[in-house]
Formats: structure tokens, C-alpha cells, sequence
């Protein structure tokens, strides 16, 4: 006779929804927005399904929507800027990003939380996430550039810059430029721990910014290292990173643990756009259940450790109800 029986845990609704370990709320989810100066356009991005290039004012309309569905939280993505070898258009003092970081101010307040990526790679010719010296990314004169884009998104009124360059001591540098103009109070979410992926397929089509030449293996991760991770976000907390970033989500649960288990920030996973594309195109072709297959992911984010989820289903997940506690 068995006396220990696991299934007496899982006889009904009412038990399991009781005992359940993980529970997701519309508060965590960050969902991201890709801008293009102009007025008027909402048009499509092909290669991500459901998401749009928005112009400012139309940002404010789909924002408006998405406040209506608890969805409060917004990570900004500029593309469609002139480009230069130098990035110079990453930190002019108009660009798209901060028209819309104002924009949004002004109607919406601090009812909505603004995080800004901060990277070069949609402002120079070459695509690479910095200034190119001698055939390769320069680490420490890309870093003056992303310290004048993140201050540009501050005095805007940015709540968290987010730098997803890698460039080594890129969180302090930052850290230190906002402190000097008195951004104390405006937070850094690091992606600590970004690895060098083919899941970045479709944003680089969204974003304009495939690298020309070459790849990102120089300063991305390599995907064989899980130590090394760690070491990324030791060095961006001691920089003074408030939240640390694991991206891609969904192939590095590993690393999402073991990082819960060692650090006291919160920790935020971007489920990436080939991520979703995959599921999206499983689900187009009748193989997978859509809603069943989202949710199973984002529980395992969740379950993983990450208290912040980034991802282009947040929208969908709230307007189709998928969320039901
Ligand atoms: C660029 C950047 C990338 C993403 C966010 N910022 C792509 C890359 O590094 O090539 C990926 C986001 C996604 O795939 O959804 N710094
Ligand atoms: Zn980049």
C-alpha cells in the first residue's frame, strides 16, 4: 500500500491552484516598444508578429491601451535614425526615443515606468554595438558614447537606462556620468549576461541593426559558458547594476537559476524575439497551442528565478486573458 502519493496534490483545479510554487503577475511583465521618428505610422514588423514601428504619437495610443490591461511598464527601442561611424545620432539632443520619452511624460506622468536600451547599433553604419578602431569594437570609446546616450535619456526623464552593449565597465561608467548630473534616482538594468545568439534574428530586422561585418562573439557571450556568466554579473553589481539581465531567456534557464541562487538584485529575463517568433510560427502552422505553450514559458521564467519578464507576448498574454490569477 502506498502511503505517500504526490497525485493527492494534483486532483483538482481548487488543490492545484493552492500549492502552486510559481505565481505570475501582470506586474512583472516589461514589454517592449521599437520607435521610428515621424508622425502617424504604426506599421507592422514582418519579422516579429503583432508588434509595430510606432511614431510618438502613435506610441501614446498603444500605450494608452496597454495601461487599460495593467500593463504599465515599457522598455524603448530607437530605429530608423540617421546613421554614422561614430553613433553621433545616439545621443543628439532630438532623437525619436527621447521625443517619446517626453511625449509620454506629459500625458501619462509616472503613471508608466520608461526603460530606454542603450546601444549603438541602430546608429552606426556598421550595426555593431560600438565604435569600430583597428576592425573591431573599441571597449573604452564606446563607453563615452553610451554615457551620452544614457544621460540624454535621463534629462529626457527615463526611470532605468538599459545598456545592452557588453562592453566591459560599461555600468560603472554610466553610473558615474549619471551620478555627476545629479540622475541619482535613475536606475540601470544591466543585460549582465548577454549571450552571443542566433535568437536575435528578427529584433535585427526590427531594429536596423545587423552588423555588417563580422559578428558579436568579441563582446556578446559565448553560450558554452556558465561561470563566466556569473563573473558578468558580479562585475555589473559591484558597478552598481540595480537589476541584472539574462538574455536569451528560454535556452539559458541554467544560468537564470544558478544567478538567482548567488545575487540579491532582481533579475530580469528578456524572452527574445526569435523566442516568440518560434512560437509563433509553431503555433501559425497548427503544431502547438498557442496560449498553453506562452504560459508554459513564461511559469518557467518565473520558476527559474526572474522577477522581471521581458517579452513581446506581455500585450496578448493580458488582452486574451491568459493570465488568470
Ligand atoms: C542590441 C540588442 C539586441 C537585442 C536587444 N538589444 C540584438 C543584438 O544584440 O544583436 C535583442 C532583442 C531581441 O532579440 O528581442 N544591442
Ligand atoms: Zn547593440
Amino acid at each position: 500500500m502506498l502511503s505517500i502519493r504526490p497525485r493527492r496534490l494534483r486532483k483538482s483545479a481548487q488543490i492545484r491552484e493552492m500549492v502552486a510554487e510559481t505565481r505570475l503577475s501582470r506586474d512583472m511583465f516589461l514589454y517592449p516598444f521599437f520607435l521610428v521618428p515621424g508622425k502617424k505610422i504604426k506599421n507592422p514588423i514582418e519579422s516579429l508578429k503583432g508588434q509595430f514601428h510606432f511614431s510618438p504619437d502613435k506610441l501614446l495610443e498603444e500605450m494608452e491601451e496597454c495601461l487599460g490591461l495593467g500593463l504599465n511598464k515599457f522598455l524603448l527601442f530607437g530605429s530608423g535614425e540617421p546613421k554614422f561611424e561614430d553613433a553621433r545620432s545616439a545621443y543628439y539632443p532630438y532623437s525619436v526615443v527621447l521625443e517619446a520619452i517626453k511625449a509620454i511624460r506629459a500625458k501619462f506622468g509616472k503613471e508608466v515606468l520608461i526603460m530606454t536600451d542603450v546601444c549603438t547599433c541602430s546608429y552606426t553604419t556598421h550595426g555593431h554595438c560600438g565604435i569600430i578602431q583597428n576592425g573591431d569594437v573599441d571597449n573604452d570609446l564606446t563607453l563615452e558614447v553610451l554615457e551620452k546616450m544614457a544621460l540624454a535619456h535621463a534629462r529626457a526623464g527615463a526611470d532605468f537606462v538599459a545598456p545592452s552593449d557588453m562592453m566591459d565597465g560599461r555600468v560603472g561608467a554610466i553610473r558615474k556620468a549619471l551620478d555627476q548630473e545629479g540622475f541619482n534616482q535613475v536606475g540601470i538594468m544591466a543585460y549582465s549576461i548577454k549571450f552571443a545568439s542566433a535568437y536575435y534574428g528578427p529584433f535585427r530586422e526590427a531594429a536596423g541593426s545587423a552588423p555588417e561585418f563580422g559578428d558579436r562573439k568579441t563582446y556578446q557571450m559565448d553560450y558554452r559558458n556558465g561561470k563566466e556568466a556569473m563573473k558578468e554579473a558580479v562585475l555589473d553589481e559591484e558597478e552598481g547594476a540595480d537589476i541584472l539581465m539574462v538574455k536569451p531567456a528560454m535556452a539559458y534557464l541554467d544560468i537564470i537559476k544558478e544567478l538567482s541562487l548567488s545575487t540579491h538584485l532582481p533579475i530580469a529575463a528578456y524572452n527574445v524575439s526569435g523566442e516568440f517568433a518560434m512560437v509563433k510560427a509553431a503555433a501559425a502552422a497548427g503544431l502547438v497551442d498557442e496560449e498553453k505553450m506562452v504560459m508554459e514559458n513564461m511559469y518557467a521564467l518565473s520558476r527559474a528565478g526572474a522577477n522581471i519578464i521581458i517579452s513581446y507576448h506581455a500585450k496578448e498574454i493580458l488582452e486574451n486573458k491568459w493570465l488568470r490569477t
